[in-house]
């Protein structure tokens, strides 16, 4: 079975990276290495052997324990094809339907997932009957989606959260690249004012929680640009849309500026 061992980072980026490991083999891969002190101290302590790097995409935040650790461990680097000049040690690129890594059953698989940057892989974690997670990077996050600040584009992004994110099932675990929980919500109570679902989920909110698509789809303001209570929410804030995309997009201006 594939173990996830998250690992925060308590600077105000607010990081996670991930160990990703068979219990069995205790063959490792780390998404996303941040403070890659941390990491090795926690792999030494499971006993597991780190043998990739899987970058979700190129920005720093995402890559900067990657050469120390390479260094440590001669693990091999991944990322997608347009970050070749910009992932510090690149060895290979994945690209859609690659298979990173499998253990037993389950495995993970690559994602092609544009619209943070257009360099962005998300790795989907599945075994032959469902998807069990996704770690989306900086796509999707609790309660919220990516900035497109950096190399990415509002319209991408949403292509990519109609037509992949909310293909999965509700039952899919999310692991983000950040815990935006805290910011995201109040984002959300403050554009989604009717979402009762919402509010009682913030009320039992543990720190660091995990949440399910499934849960997403009924807090996550992006998810949720089709009820009237964040449409009426714009009219109110005299916000001017026509489709879905245009209230995704809108949504997107309005967290940018928030
Ligand atoms: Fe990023």
């Amino acid at each position: 079975m594939i173990e996830i061992l998250p690992i925060f980072t308590h600077s105000p980026l607010r990081n996670f990276s991930y160990i990703v490991y068979s219990n069995r083999t205790g063959e490792a891969y780390v998404i996303d290495p941040f403070d890659a002190k941390s990491i090795l101290t926690y792999t030494k302590q499971f006993g597991v052997k780190i043998k990739g790097i899987l970058n979700t995409h190129e920005h720093g935040d995402h890559t900067q324990g990657n050469l120390e650790l390479k260094e440590e461990t001669k693990a091999i680097i991944y990322g997608h094809t347009n970050a070749k000049d910009k992932i510090p040690g690149l060895d290979q690129i994945l690209k859609e339907g690659d298979i990173v890594f499998s253990a037993e059953e389950e495995s993970l698989v690559v994602w092609d997932t544009p619209g943070h940057t257009f360099s962005h892989l998300s790795f989907v974690r599945k075994n032959p009957n469902t998807i069990l997670g996704i770690f989306s990077g900086d796509t999707l996050f609790n309660a919220g989606v990516g900035n497109c600040f950096r190399g990415g584009d509002p319209n991408a992004l949403y292509d990519t959260i109609q037509s992949r994110f909310e293909t999965l099932p509700d039952t899919c675990l999310l692991y983000p690249g950040h815990d935006y929980w805290d910011n995201n919500l109040k984002f959300s109570c403050h554009i989604d004012p009717e979402n009762e679902f919402r509010n009682s989920y913030k009320t039992s909110l543990k720190p660091f929680q995990v949440s399910e698509i499934g849960a997403e789809k009924k807090l996550n303001p992006f998810f949720r640009r089709n009820t009237d209570s964040v449409k009426d929410r714009l009219t109110e804030l005299k916000e001017s849309f026509s489709d879905e995309r245009s209230v995704f997009l809108t949504l997107r201006r309005l967290r940018d500026q928030w």
